[in-house]
Protein backbone atom coordinates (compact mmCIF):
# COMPACT_ATOMS: atom_id res chain seq x y z
CA UNK A 1 0.00 0.00 0.00
CA UNK A 2 1.44 3.35 -1.13
CA UNK A 3 0.71 6.40 1.78
CA UNK A 4 0.50 9.54 -0.31
CA UNK A 5 0.01 13.32 1.15
CA UNK A 6 0.51 14.91 -2.38
CA UNK A 7 -2.09 15.48 -5.17
CA UNK A 8 0.61 15.16 -7.56
CA UNK A 9 1.34 11.91 -6.89
CA UNK A 10 -2.11 10.72 -6.02
CA UNK A 11 -3.04 11.88 -9.76
CA UNK A 12 0.15 9.58 -11.10
CA UNK A 13 -0.78 6.56 -9.30
CA UNK A 14 -4.22 6.49 -10.18
CA UNK A 15 -3.50 7.38 -14.14
CA UNK A 16 -2.14 3.96 -14.31
CA UNK A 17 -4.91 1.61 -13.51
CA UNK A 18 -7.23 4.15 -15.35
CA UNK A 19 -5.07 4.02 -18.39
CA UNK A 20 -5.31 -0.10 -18.23
CA UNK A 21 -8.97 0.20 -18.07
CA UNK A 22 -8.84 -0.80 -14.79
CA UNK A 23 -11.92 0.32 -12.05
CA UNK A 24 -11.23 2.78 -9.37
CA UNK A 25 -12.95 2.67 -6.44
CA UNK A 26 -12.80 5.08 -3.57
CA UNK A 27 -13.82 5.05 0.06
CA UNK A 28 -13.61 8.70 1.94
CA UNK A 29 -13.29 8.45 5.90
CA UNK A 30 -12.25 10.83 8.81
CA UNK A 31 -10.52 7.57 10.31
CA UNK A 32 -10.41 5.50 13.45
CA UNK A 33 -11.64 2.39 11.14
CA UNK A 34 -14.41 0.23 12.20
CA UNK A 35 -16.16 -2.89 10.75
CA UNK A 36 -17.90 -0.74 9.16
CA UNK A 37 -15.41 1.10 7.23
CA UNK A 38 -13.48 -2.03 6.59
CA UNK A 39 -16.82 -3.81 5.05
CA UNK A 40 -17.25 -0.47 2.62
CA UNK A 41 -13.22 -1.56 1.60
CA UNK A 42 -13.99 -5.17 1.29
CA UNK A 43 -16.71 -4.63 -1.13
CA UNK A 44 -14.35 -2.25 -3.25
CA UNK A 45 -11.42 -5.23 -3.01
CA UNK A 46 -14.32 -7.84 -4.17
CA UNK A 47 -14.50 -5.70 -7.34
CA UNK A 48 -10.83 -5.90 -8.37
CA UNK A 49 -10.67 -2.69 -8.47
CA UNK A 50 -8.07 -0.25 -7.70
CA UNK A 51 -8.57 0.90 -4.20
CA UNK A 52 -8.32 4.45 -2.81
CA UNK A 53 -9.35 4.73 0.82
CA UNK A 54 -8.59 8.70 2.50
CA UNK A 55 -8.53 9.79 5.42
CA UNK A 56 -8.69 13.30 6.34
CA UNK A 57 -10.63 14.68 9.29
CA UNK A 58 -12.66 17.18 7.86
CA UNK A 59 -12.79 20.41 10.07
CA UNK A 60 -15.80 22.34 7.80
CA UNK A 61 -18.54 19.54 8.41
CA UNK A 62 -18.02 20.25 12.38
CA UNK A 63 -19.79 23.13 13.97
CA UNK A 64 -18.82 25.39 16.47
CA UNK A 65 -19.23 23.13 20.01
CA UNK A 66 -18.68 20.03 17.71
CA UNK A 67 -16.18 17.41 18.26
CA UNK A 68 -13.35 18.11 16.12
CA UNK A 69 -10.99 18.48 18.57
CA UNK A 70 -11.19 15.33 20.07
CA UNK A 71 -12.78 13.39 17.20
CA UNK A 72 -10.83 9.84 17.69
CA UNK A 73 -7.44 9.28 15.45
CA UNK A 74 -5.17 6.50 14.89
CA UNK A 75 -3.26 6.29 11.84
CA UNK A 76 -0.67 3.55 12.64
CA UNK A 77 -3.61 1.67 13.35
CA UNK A 78 -5.90 2.56 10.46
CA UNK A 79 -3.03 2.14 8.05
CA UNK A 80 -2.26 -1.20 8.92
CA UNK A 81 -5.39 -2.66 8.87
CA UNK A 82 -5.84 -0.96 5.38
CA UNK A 83 -2.94 -2.48 4.06
CA UNK A 84 -3.67 -5.93 5.20
CA UNK A 85 -7.11 -5.33 3.34
CA UNK A 86 -4.93 -5.27 0.24
CA UNK A 87 -5.57 -0.89 0.04
CA UNK A 88 -3.65 0.64 -3.61
CA UNK A 89 -3.26 3.68 -1.97
CA UNK A 90 -4.04 5.25 1.13
CA UNK A 91 -4.45 9.05 0.69
CA UNK A 92 -3.70 11.57 3.33
CA UNK A 93 -4.64 15.30 2.09
CA UNK A 94 -3.41 18.00 3.61
CA UNK A 95 -5.83 20.52 4.87
CA UNK A 96 -4.13 23.41 2.85
CA UNK A 97 -4.57 21.41 -0.30
CA UNK A 98 -8.47 20.69 0.68
CA UNK A 99 -9.03 24.47 1.83
CA UNK A 100 -6.14 26.52 0.22
CA UNK A 101 -5.97 30.09 1.41
CA UNK A 102 -8.81 32.28 0.25
CA UNK A 103 -10.84 28.86 -0.53
CA UNK A 104 -14.38 29.98 -1.21
CA UNK A 105 -16.29 27.69 -3.07
CA UNK A 106 -18.77 25.62 -1.08
CA UNK A 107 -21.17 22.72 -2.10
CA UNK A 108 -24.59 23.44 -0.76
CA UNK A 109 -27.40 20.72 -1.14
CA UNK A 110 -30.67 22.46 -1.01
CA UNK A 111 -33.76 20.83 0.75
CA UNK A 112 -32.97 17.28 1.93
CA UNK A 113 -30.47 19.11 3.93
CA UNK A 114 -32.56 20.86 6.36
CA UNK A 115 -33.99 18.25 8.06
CA UNK A 116 -33.49 15.33 10.13
CA UNK A 117 -29.34 16.12 11.34
CA UNK A 118 -29.77 19.46 8.67
CA UNK A 119 -32.08 21.22 11.04
CA UNK A 120 -29.25 21.08 14.58
CA UNK A 121 -25.85 21.21 12.94
CA UNK A 122 -26.77 23.53 10.18
CA UNK A 123 -23.19 23.81 8.62
CA UNK A 124 -22.27 20.27 8.24
CA UNK A 125 -23.93 19.02 4.97
CA UNK A 126 -22.22 22.01 3.54
CA UNK A 127 -19.02 21.08 4.86
CA UNK A 128 -19.66 16.98 3.69
CA UNK A 129 -20.82 17.76 0.43
CA UNK A 130 -17.97 19.99 -0.51
CA UNK A 131 -15.23 17.69 0.69
CA UNK A 132 -16.78 15.04 -1.13
CA UNK A 133 -17.16 16.71 -4.20
CA UNK A 134 -13.54 17.52 -3.89
CA UNK A 135 -12.37 14.46 -2.63
CA UNK A 136 -14.09 13.01 -5.84
CA UNK A 137 -12.07 15.13 -7.74
CA UNK A 138 -8.55 14.50 -6.62
CA UNK A 139 -9.44 10.97 -6.90
CA UNK A 140 -11.32 10.33 -9.91
CA UNK A 141 -12.65 7.24 -8.61
CA UNK A 142 -15.07 5.18 -10.68
CA UNK A 143 -17.20 4.17 -7.98
CA UNK A 144 -17.49 5.61 -4.36
CA UNK A 145 -18.83 3.50 -1.41
CA UNK A 146 -20.99 5.20 1.88
CA UNK A 147 -22.41 4.03 4.73
CA UNK A 148 -26.19 3.43 4.64
CA UNK A 149 -25.65 4.04 8.76
CA UNK A 150 -25.31 7.74 7.52
CA UNK A 151 -28.19 7.85 5.04
CA UNK A 152 -28.85 11.57 4.96
CA UNK A 153 -25.23 12.03 3.82
CA UNK A 154 -25.62 9.30 1.41
CA UNK A 155 -28.75 11.03 -0.30
CA UNK A 156 -26.66 14.21 0.29
CA UNK A 157 -23.57 13.16 -1.68
CA UNK A 158 -25.43 11.02 -4.68
CA UNK A 159 -27.50 14.30 -5.43
CA UNK A 160 -24.70 16.68 -5.62
CA UNK A 161 -23.07 13.58 -7.69
CA UNK A 162 -26.17 13.85 -10.24
CA UNK A 163 -26.75 17.79 -10.02
CA UNK A 164 -23.26 18.35 -10.93
CA UNK A 165 -22.93 15.60 -13.32
CA UNK A 166 -19.92 13.91 -11.97
CA UNK A 167 -19.08 10.09 -13.65
CA UNK A 168 -18.64 8.45 -10.47
CA UNK A 169 -21.01 5.75 -8.89
CA UNK A 170 -22.23 6.48 -5.60
CA UNK A 171 -23.18 2.98 -3.61
CA UNK A 172 -24.20 2.67 -0.35
CA UNK A 173 -23.47 -0.26 1.70
CA UNK A 174 -25.78 -1.96 4.73
CA UNK A 175 -25.11 -0.39 8.60
CA UNK A 176 -22.99 -2.81 10.40
CA UNK A 177 -23.98 -3.58 13.98
CA UNK A 178 -21.99 -5.35 17.30
CA UNK A 179 -23.31 -8.19 18.78
CA UNK A 180 -25.53 -5.49 21.04
CA UNK A 181 -27.30 -4.11 17.72
CA UNK A 182 -25.02 -0.65 18.42
CA UNK A 183 -24.17 0.24 15.00
CA UNK A 184 -20.85 1.14 15.27
CA UNK A 185 -19.17 4.39 14.77
CA UNK A 186 -16.18 6.15 15.45
CA UNK A 187 -17.89 8.07 18.23
CA UNK A 188 -19.05 4.66 20.03
CA UNK A 189 -15.57 4.72 21.74
CA UNK A 190 -16.76 7.94 23.73
CA UNK A 191 -19.85 5.74 25.63
CA UNK A 192 -18.90 4.65 28.97
CA UNK A 193 -20.24 1.28 30.01
CA UNK A 194 -23.41 2.79 31.55
CA UNK A 195 -23.96 4.65 28.28
CA UNK A 196 -23.39 2.16 25.98
CA UNK A 197 -26.40 0.20 27.85
CA UNK A 198 -28.62 2.77 27.31
CA UNK A 199 -27.55 2.80 23.51
CA UNK A 200 -29.19 -0.20 23.39
CA UNK A 201 -32.94 1.22 22.98
CA UNK A 202 -31.51 2.10 19.54
CA UNK A 203 -31.28 -1.25 18.01
CA UNK A 204 -34.39 -2.16 20.08
CA UNK A 205 -36.35 0.57 18.69
CA UNK A 206 -35.33 0.10 15.08
CA UNK A 207 -35.78 -3.64 15.41
CA UNK A 208 -39.74 -3.21 16.87
CA UNK A 209 -40.54 -0.37 14.26
CA UNK A 210 -39.27 -3.39 11.86
CA UNK A 211 -41.30 -6.10 13.18
CA UNK A 212 -44.57 -3.76 13.25
CA UNK A 213 -43.88 -2.96 9.29
CA UNK A 214 -43.15 -6.22 8.63
CA UNK A 215 -46.17 -7.50 10.38
CA UNK A 216 -48.32 -5.69 7.82
CA UNK A 217 -48.40 -1.96 9.97
CA UNK A 218 -48.73 0.89 7.46
CA UNK A 219 -50.15 3.61 9.91
CA UNK A 220 -47.02 5.46 10.69
CA UNK A 221 -48.06 6.75 14.15
CA UNK A 222 -48.99 2.74 15.27
CA UNK A 223 -45.10 1.76 13.71
CA UNK A 224 -43.90 4.11 16.35
CA UNK A 225 -46.26 3.91 18.94
CA UNK A 226 -44.50 4.24 22.61
CA UNK A 227 -40.93 3.72 20.91
CA UNK A 228 -40.01 7.67 21.07
CA UNK A 229 -40.77 7.61 24.90
CA UNK A 230 -38.70 4.37 25.18
CA UNK A 231 -36.07 6.82 23.10
CA UNK A 232 -36.64 9.26 25.39
CA UNK A 233 -35.75 7.79 28.29
CA UNK A 234 -32.20 6.28 27.43
CA UNK A 235 -31.33 9.67 26.18
CA UNK A 236 -30.03 12.98 27.69
CA UNK A 237 -31.59 14.57 24.52
CA UNK A 238 -33.38 13.57 21.46
CA UNK A 239 -32.70 15.58 18.44
CA UNK A 240 -35.40 13.47 16.25
CA UNK A 241 -37.38 10.59 16.01
CA UNK A 242 -39.31 9.35 12.77
CA UNK A 243 -40.35 8.43 9.72
CA UNK A 244 -39.42 9.45 6.66
CA UNK A 245 -39.60 9.02 2.68
CA UNK A 246 -36.45 7.49 2.17
CA UNK A 247 -36.19 9.39 -1.05
CA UNK A 248 -37.07 12.77 -0.50
CA UNK A 249 -36.61 12.78 3.63
CA UNK A 250 -39.78 14.28 3.99
CA UNK A 251 -41.61 13.45 7.39
CA UNK A 252 -44.21 11.37 7.29
CA UNK A 253 -47.04 12.62 9.94
CA UNK A 254 -48.74 9.88 12.40
CA UNK A 255 -52.01 10.05 10.89
CA UNK A 256 -50.24 9.40 7.52
CA UNK A 257 -50.25 5.63 5.80
CA UNK A 258 -46.22 5.58 5.21
CA UNK A 259 -44.93 5.33 1.56
CA UNK A 260 -43.23 2.42 0.33
CA UNK A 261 -39.86 1.37 2.14
CA UNK A 262 -39.58 4.77 4.72
CA UNK A 263 -37.00 5.49 6.70
CA UNK A 264 -36.44 5.55 10.49
CA UNK A 265 -34.58 7.41 11.50
CA UNK A 266 -33.09 9.16 14.62
CA UNK A 267 -30.40 11.14 16.35
CA UNK A 268 -29.86 11.74 20.13
CA UNK A 269 -27.61 12.00 22.91
CA UNK A 270 -26.31 9.91 25.62
CA UNK A 271 -23.84 12.36 28.05
CA UNK A 272 -21.22 13.86 25.25
CA UNK A 273 -21.87 11.89 22.65
CA UNK A 274 -24.35 12.44 19.72
CA UNK A 275 -25.66 8.77 17.99
CA UNK A 276 -27.40 8.65 14.90
CA UNK A 277 -29.12 5.80 13.44
CA UNK A 278 -31.57 4.24 10.98
CA UNK A 279 -33.54 1.56 9.42
CA UNK A 280 -35.20 1.83 5.86
CA UNK A 281 -38.47 -0.75 6.42
CA UNK A 282 -38.35 -3.19 4.01
CA UNK A 283 -35.16 -2.85 2.19
CA UNK A 284 -32.29 -3.15 5.33
CA UNK A 285 -31.59 -5.93 7.57
CA UNK A 286 -32.99 -4.93 11.43
CA UNK A 287 -30.86 -5.00 14.45
CA UNK A 288 -30.74 -8.38 15.61
CA UNK A 289 -31.93 -7.68 19.12
O1 LIG B 1 -18.79 9.72 6.81
C1 LIG B 1 -17.68 10.27 6.97
O2 LIG B 1 -16.76 9.69 7.55
C2 LIG B 1 -17.47 11.68 6.45
O3 LIG B 1 -18.62 12.44 6.58
C3 LIG B 1 -16.91 11.72 5.01
C4 LIG B 1 -17.88 11.13 4.01
C5 LIG B 1 -15.60 10.98 4.95
C6 LIG B 1 -16.67 13.18 4.61
O4 LIG B 1 -15.76 13.80 5.47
Amino acid sequence: MLTIRALDELRKQVATPHGAGRTVAFVPTMGFLHEGHLALVRRARRLGAFTVVSIFVNPSQFGPGEDLERYPRDLDRDSALLSELGVDVLFLPATQDVYPVGCSTWVVVEGITEGLCGATRSVHFRGVATVVVKLLNMVQPDVAYFGRKDFQQLRVVEMAVRDLNMPVKIRGCATVRDTDGIALSSRNEFLSGKERSRARAIPETLAEAARRYVGGERRAGTILEGLGAKLGAAADAVDYFGLFDAGTLAPIEDEEQVSDEPLVALALHIGRTRLIDNIQLGVDEPPDV
